[in-house]
């Protein structure tokens, strides 16, 4: 009889809501594949709801990949595993910092070298900047980036954002009267079993290529040309920030709260003022540039790193 193919999952989830996603994508698995799990855990973990100023203050560190650090993993690092599903979520336009500290490990290096990597993202909605850089970690393990899937919410841009800063800092994530619910819609959580199929087929038939398109088939991955403007546009912002904060101390650091404050009231302001302006500049764009942006966004929704 053949083996069951082994697929080991690592995660980190705050809410939980990227483990219910997990879940789903893989339920219709669960009778032909072996599942291990290995939850990420930092040494001190992240409050949820967050603190305003917590929550800003963790950016820099972020977007500067020298994250806190994570609990040693319980996996046996030298099992065999056909198939890795890295499930992660942007923070401040990069990987989660369990996630960036997971992928700087040495344990990262053992278990990934060699093996087939599909990510899965459970975000808002921008995660371009996050998964380039979990795409250059990958490579340089010499792991093989197979598929990508990312659920994000798909209500307006602003309205998500009003939403998640309510669930971060709240905990309240139902809708209100003006608001919808916090998170990934509901209903993109419960169809993400449709990934299951391809998945399946990939591990008995070994042809990791075919893996993308299709997933790609099944909307694994749908992107907005204005965010990859937006995206580009935030990332130069939140390097200056985070430069110029942490120059002042480490996390937490009382000297350094000034500038986080300043941060964060622009920010707020800079997204307000950028989004509308990004949706109309890549709607110029589109029509001016249109081959350009195009190029852009198929690059994004790929498994290929440039
Ligand atoms: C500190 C922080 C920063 C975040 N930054 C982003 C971001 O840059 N882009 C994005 O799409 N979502 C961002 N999110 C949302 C998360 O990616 C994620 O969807 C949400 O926190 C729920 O994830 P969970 O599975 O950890 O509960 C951020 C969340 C937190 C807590």
């Amino acid at each position: 009889m053949n083996e069951r193919p082994k697929v080991l999952v690592v995660y980190y989830t705050q809410t939980g809501q990227l483990k219910r996603i997990i879940d789903h994508v893989l339920a219709p698995l669960a009778n032909s594949v072996d599942i291990t799990y290995e939850e990420l855990v930092p040494v001190q973990p992240f409050p949820f709801p967050w603190g305003k100023q917590q929550f800003y203050d963790t950016m820099p560190e972020t977007v500067q990949d020298t994250p806190r650090g994570i609990r040693p993993l319980e996996v046996d690092l030298n099992a065999h595993f056909d198939l890795v599903l890295l499930a992660y979520q942007p923070w401040f336009l990069s990987p989660s910092q369990p996630t960036a500290a997971f992928l700087q490990s040495e344990a990262a290096a053992r278990l990934l070298k060699g093996k087939q990597v599909i990510t899965l993202l459970g975000s808002r909605n921008m995660w371009l900047n996050a998964q380039e850089r979990v795409k250059g970690y990958l490579h340089r393990m010499g792991a093989n980036l197979v598929g990508n899937i990312v659920l994000v919410d798909k209500s307006p841009n602003l309205v998500s954002l009003i939403t998640i800063l309510r669930w971060a800092f709240k905990g309240k994530k139902e809708a209100t009267r003006f608001l919808p619910q916090a998170g990934v819609q509901e209903n993109e959580i419960i169809t993400s079993n449709r990934f299951a199929g391809p998945i399946a087929t990939a591990l008995e038939t070994r042809k990791w290529q075919d893996l993308h398109p299709q997933l790609m088939s099944l909307d694994a991955v749908e992107l907005l040309p204005n965010l990859v403007l937006l995206e580009n546009n935030g990332i130069s912002a939140f390097r200056f920030w985070a430069k110029f904060i942490s120059a002042k101390g480490g996390p937490g650091a009382e000297a350094r709260q000034g500038r986080v404050t300043m941060y964060r009231s622009l920010l707020l302001v800079g997204i307000f003022v950028l989004t509308p302006i990004t949706l109309i500049s890549s709607f110029i764009k589109l029509n001016l540039k249109r081959n350009e942006l195009k190029r852009e966004v198929d690059y994004y929704k790929g498994v290929t790193l440039r």
